[in-house]
């Protein structure tokens, strides 16, 4: 009798949601339970749905609204395609047979310090209710800001879920639950080769110069590094990167499209992705801790028919390249990574702590072990050698999750420079109760490659950010980008110079002129052609604090006469903290004094703004 299936569709930016949906499809599994545990931008919307358990993330929601603070590395992730799905789902016209009359549950992973607490859950089950669907369960609302975390809520919900489940598709007796213990089978085995490999045909085939497609996930563009140049000064507190790679042959372009085949079009305001890659040194450790030999090479095989291929693992694969390019050990581990590893652990000490951390009660000390001083997946497995030790390598892939890439604003335009592409990379670096500072992966890895040295290569790909600038001429726009925020804006200035465009007001902060001013001679280059209005707040040259929010005020009737007299476009980048809130209010006070509004009708007039799109807010945590 083929199993009752249960889909589980997450929509994630941070992870969090994948991975509560991917313990439902582990839960379902112990039950004996079928479950299919899918991203919604990879899921086929128009073909007939099985659909029985649908989850969601955040509570910000697509669309405008989603365009407000969103907390994320550097720039945006995985927008848009949840887009299509909320689209779809609120068509008028939805085909009858989709996402109708099912058995489903929601569960929505929100922060209650937003102001639309989980929104997005609670449309959606409305909509599937209205949609001729029955409720397993009233809708889940799980908060970043219970002081457990999201799994408070989440730990509940799948309670519930399951007793409501096993209600209608009863465990069968002669297999029973699978206890929570015993380790579930790894998706993968893992076959080690007796001898090194020849050359690896995908390998030459990603090397073989000849058409390819434009840069994507699957396929990055190996892009030169051309130069990696540190940009603040030597006694600001930060590195900052100002990091140039060559284009050339990779198909990215500037252009309307259809482009011709194997060409992708880019412009100011879309985001760079890229991969990290671990420490050297954190790969020799880690292949110690587990007995791993790094020049042996493997293949896997999946032990369900249809589980495709690891993404980007090259077939056969050395440990070196899974452990330095696929693993992520250098991330904080979830829970799921504690209950693994303590079903895997032959270490009675070790595998009781594993157990207790691992539990509903244990999460508490979870958090202070590990998420608040962001210890490393790494120094984990220093911290229970014995069960590192004894990590079957077929379940390496099932314990630790693969590298996120990393988004980065492109701070240059490709209309002025056609073959080259500029990013500006803070070095994450900040310090815990742990000895060791933390150091981002991404921003370090990129910090330590010098192009001096010899030939450095870093796969890259493009995509759409979240702020589109107006393409009618004669549209002023205005740019508030203060530190790092300015990225964006550089390639955007850079683009509507060249087009001609000279309605540029940029609203630049930074601690100090001599140390963290970035493209301080190029702006000044742009305002003496008239390309370029440029107001500086720096912070740190007087007793009091002065950002770019006082800088607007003070050109309260200016802003004013541009938004509402011009038709102007407002643009929001850089920390997600306070500025935002600062510059809205700020915004908020011009429309009453300069505006002459009253208070609800400025906050409308901003309101206004979001929905037409002339506010855009790119913002990272
Ligand atoms: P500060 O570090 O002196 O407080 C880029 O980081 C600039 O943004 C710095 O000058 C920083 O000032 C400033 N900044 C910090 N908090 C801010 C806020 N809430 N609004 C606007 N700018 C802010």
């Amino acid at each position: 009798m083929p199993l009752p299936g249960l889909l589980a569709l997450f929509g994630s930016q941070t992870g969090t949601a994948q991975d509560a949906a991917e313990r439902l499809g582990r839960e379902a599994r112990r039950r004996r339970l079928g479950c299919r545990v899918q991203a919604l931008d990879s899921y086929p919307l128009a073909k007939e749905t099985p659909l029985t358990t649908c989850r969601w993330d955040d509570s910000r929601g697509p669309g405008k609204a989603w365009r407000m603070p969103t907390p994320r590395v550097q720039a945006p992730t995985g927008l848009l395609p949840v887009q299509r799905f909320w689209r779809f789902i609120f068509r008028k016209n939805l085909p009858a047979t989709s996402l109708c009359r099912l058995d489903f549950a929601v569960l929505g992973l929100g922060d209650s310090s937003y102001p639309k607490f989980n929104f997005v859950a609670k449309k959606l089950h409305r909509r599937l209710l209205q949609l001729g669907g029955s409720a397993l369960l009233p809708v889940g609302l799980a908060d970043d800001q219970h002081e457990l975390g999201p799994d408070a809520a989440i730990d509940a919900w799948l309670q519930a879920l399951w007793e409501k489940v096993l209600g209608l598709h009863p465990v069968p007796l002669d297999l029973g639950v699978i206890p929570p213990g015993v380790p579930l089978p790894s998706t993968f085995t893992l076959r080690f080769l007796p001898e090194t490999p020849g050359p690896n045909p995908e390998e030459q085939l990603a090397a073989a110069p000849g058409p390819r497609g434009p840069p994507s996930e699957l396929q990055p563009f190996p892009a030169p590094m051309v130069s990696n140049q540190r940009v603040t000064g030597p006694s600001h507190f930060q590195d900052v990167r100002l990091i140039e790679f060559d284009i050339e042959g990779s198909g990215l372009r500037r252009g309307k499209p259809p482009l011709p085949c194997g060409f992708r079009s880019f412009a100011a305001g879309d985001v760079v992705l890229i991969r990290p890659e671990n420490a050297a040194s954190s790969v020799q450790r880690f292949c110690q801790l587990l007995g791993l030999d790094p020049d042996q090479h493997f293949t896997l095989q999946p032990r369900e028919p249809g589980t495709p291929h690891p993404p980007g693992l090259p077939r056969p694969c050395s440990v070196r390249h899974l452990v330095s390019r696929y693993l992520d050990i250098a991330s904080v581990p979830r829970r799921s990574f504690f209950e693994l590893l303590a079903c895997l652990s032959p270490h009675e000490l070790e595998r009781e702590k594993l157990l207790e951390l691992s539990s509903a009660q244990g999460q508490e000390e979870l958090l202070s072990y590990c998420m608040r001083p962001r210890r490393t997946t790494l120094e984990v497995l220093c911290d229970f050698p014995h069960s590192a030790g004894a990590i079957p390598p077929d379940y390496l892939l099932d314990l630790i999750p693969q590298i996120r890439p990393r988004a980065f604003s492109v701070a240059s335009s490709v209309l002025v420079h056609p073959l080259r592409l500029q990013i500006l990379v803070a070095v994450v670096q900040y310090r815990t109760r742990l000895r060791e500072p933390r150091r981002g992966l991404c921003s370090s890895w990129l910090a330590s490659l010098d192009p001096e040295q010899g030939p450095v290569e870093v796969p890259l790909w493009v995509r759409p950010g979240v702020l589109t600038f107006p393409e009618a001429p004669g549209t002023p726009v205005i740019m508030v980008g203060p530190g790092t925020g300015v990225a964006p804006f550089r390639a955007a200035v850079q683009e509507r110079a060249a087009q001609g465009q000279t309605g540029n007001f940029l609203f630049f902060g930074c601690r100090q002129r001599d140390q963290d001013f970035y493209w301080e001679a190029e702006w000044k280059e742009l305002e003496e052609k008239g390309c370029l209005h440029l107001f500086t707040a720096f912070s740190r040259e007087q007793e009091h604090k002065v950002y770019v929010q006082h800088r607007l005020r003070e050109h309260g009737a200016l802003v004013w006469r541009l938004l509402d007299g011009q038709g102007a476009s407002f643009y929001l980048a850089g920390n997600a903290k306070d500025m935002p809130v600062g510059v809205s209010e700020a915004l908020t006070s011009i429309f009453q004094e300069d505006g002459g509004l009253s208070r609800p009708e400025a906050a409308a007039y901003l309101a206004r703004l979001q929905q037409t799109l002339r506010f855009q807010a790119e913002t990272w945590a």
